[in-house]
């Protein structure tokens, strides 16, 4: 028996095969672009998706003779993006992506009404689902008057590869549509927008089946056996589940694209007002709450782009051990943010800088404002009674040692790196396609990683920097103040 993990990230898809002992077999990538057509716009023809499927099932169907033992796949998906379909499932317009900003004005007149907040569970931040959808029917009418289905992209692959419109609760949670704490769509949020409940998908949860793979597939892909498909996951809860994080206080920091903190809880506490998102998560009656800084390692590859320097050079010329705090600072918001401050304009900044400065010093700066952010999403997360004791630390950026040390001191936390592997959403999707394929435990299946090396604060410096994250604080209201 096999199971597939895909993982339809924002830059290209992975897939990964796993075997019954939950070891990865063999893990592919096909990449695609993303369209910016005009400035804060993020699209993708669902097209390249599907293309992408092809290619990595056709290179594991030749190289892995296991595929052919296929039984159960799940999809872990980008969130948040508006997939319009016709009645007769044909896509309408490119799917707008969550880091698409055309719907800022929509996303904050949407949030005035205190009933989005009250059941939603969160902020309407501009990425989100339901603003795109406003914004649809303001500058393309034709298009939402069309509009049939509204799938996330996870949801889209599920409905290639079964023929049937089924989401899970993990990605719907972030439309603004879904109730999080009753975990069904909810009419009264819907129809405050001019939709009604058959435009959305059914729903299961990530570990459930979604439905059958397509009996055309089946046979394309040379598969001997039925293959189940799983509800699937985002790809915060799909990498939650890829960590092992379930339970209460269990998470991890990811240094990617965007930096997130992400904690699991064993209720629904939603907190909008301090702009951590509340999610349902990919297992039953779970949730879990994340902050999202929307430049985290993106922050340092601007800097590598304009210094040519590649982000590993940058981060190899700072020292070992920690240098003392940075009197350059950056204020990490290149593409906005999202928590705290939930302010889709504010841009990046550096302050302080002298003629003295130089590259090292930026790249200081740079890795600190990015760990001053994520500290401020930490502390949201506490606001809302997730406490974490230690967190695994994922993604590109936990590469550098310097940013883990780093991180571990602005955090005042111990960081448990995983020992070499892949622990992202593919995996998480792979787990969830074990589950709903083979009935398996999930308390069985989702193993945390063994961890190689504890990363902890370094005490001689915590003083330090918790006066310079309290400085970071005081600095960005001012900075903000400028309205530049
Ligand atoms: C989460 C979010 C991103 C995307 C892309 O709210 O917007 O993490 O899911 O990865």
């Amino acid at each position: 028996m096999s199971f597939l993990g895909i993982d339809l990230g924002t830059s290209g898809l992975r897939a990964m095969l796993m075997d019954e002992a939950g070891l990865a077999i063999r893990t592919v990538e096909a990449d695609y672009t993303t369209r910016s057509p005009a400035p804060g716009w993020s699209e993708q023809d669902p097209k390249l998706w599907i293309d992408a499927l092809d290619a990595v099932v056709e290179e594991l169907r030749i190289t892995e003779p296991r595929f052919a033992n296929l039984i159960g796949i799940g999809v872990a998906g980008h969130m948040h993006g508006a997939t319009l379909l016709d009645d007769m499932g044909n896509v309408l317009r490119p799917c707008i992506l969550w880091n698409d900003t055309r719907a800022a004005t929509e996303a904050a007149a949407i949030d005035q009404n205190p009933v989005f907040r009250d059941i939603s569970g969160n902020i309407v931040f501009p990425g989100f689902t339901a603003p795109k959808l406003a914004w649809v029917a303001k500058h393309e009418p034709e298009i939402f008057t069309k509009t049939a289905k509204v799938l996330l992209p996870a949801a889209y692959l599920n409905y290639h590869l079964t023929g049937d419109y089924v989401a899970d609760f993990s990605d719907s949670a972030g439309t603004s549509w879904l109730d999080i704490n009753a975990r069904d769509w909810s009419n009264t949020l819907l129809s405050i927008g001019g939709m009604d409940v058959s435009q959305m998908p059914n729903l299961v949860e990530g570990c459930d089946a979604a439905g059958m793979l397509r009996q055309d597939l089946k046979r394309k892909w040379g598969l001997k056996q039925d293959v189940v498909i799983a509800g699937g996951a985002g790809d915060n809860a799909a990498a939650a589940c890829g960590i092992g994080a379930f339970k209460e206080g269990q998470g991890f920091v990811s240094l990617g694209t965007s930096g997130v903190i992400l904690i699991a809880r064993d209720g629904c506490y939603p907190a909008p007002a301090t702009a951590v998102h509340t999610f349902c998560h990919a297992l039953p009656a779970r949730w879990y709450q994340m902050g999202v800084m929307l430049s985290a390692t993106d922050s340092l590859n601007w800097l590598s782009k304009i210094t040519r320097q590649t982000p590993a050079q940058l981060t190899r010329a700072l020292p070992d051990a920690l240098r003392t705090p940075s009197a350059v600072k950056f204020m990490p918001y290149l593409s906005g943010e999202r928590t705290p401050h939930n302010d889709a304009k504010v841009r990046g900044g550096f302050l302080n800088v002298s003629i003295q400065n130089d590259a090292v010093d930026l790249t200081q700066s740079v890795l600190e404002g990015v760990a001053f952010g994520l500290r401020d999403s930490l502390e949201a997360l506490r606001q809302t009674g997730a406490l974490p004791k230690a967190l695994y630390a994922i993604g590109g950026g936990a590469k550098s040692d310097y940013w883990l040390k780093l991180l571990a001191t602005v955090l005042q936390i111990e960081l448990q790196v995983p020992e070499d592997g892949d622990f992202g959403p593919a995996l998480g999707a792979a787990r969830l396609a074990q589950i709903a394929s083979c009935g398996s435990d999930y308390n069985n299946v989702m193993r945390s990683p063994t961890v190689s090396r504890v990363v902890k604060p370094d005490t001689n410096l915590i003083d330090a920097f918790e006066r310079a994250y309290q400085n970071f604080k005081q600095n960005f209201a001012a900075y903000r103040s400028l309205n530049c």
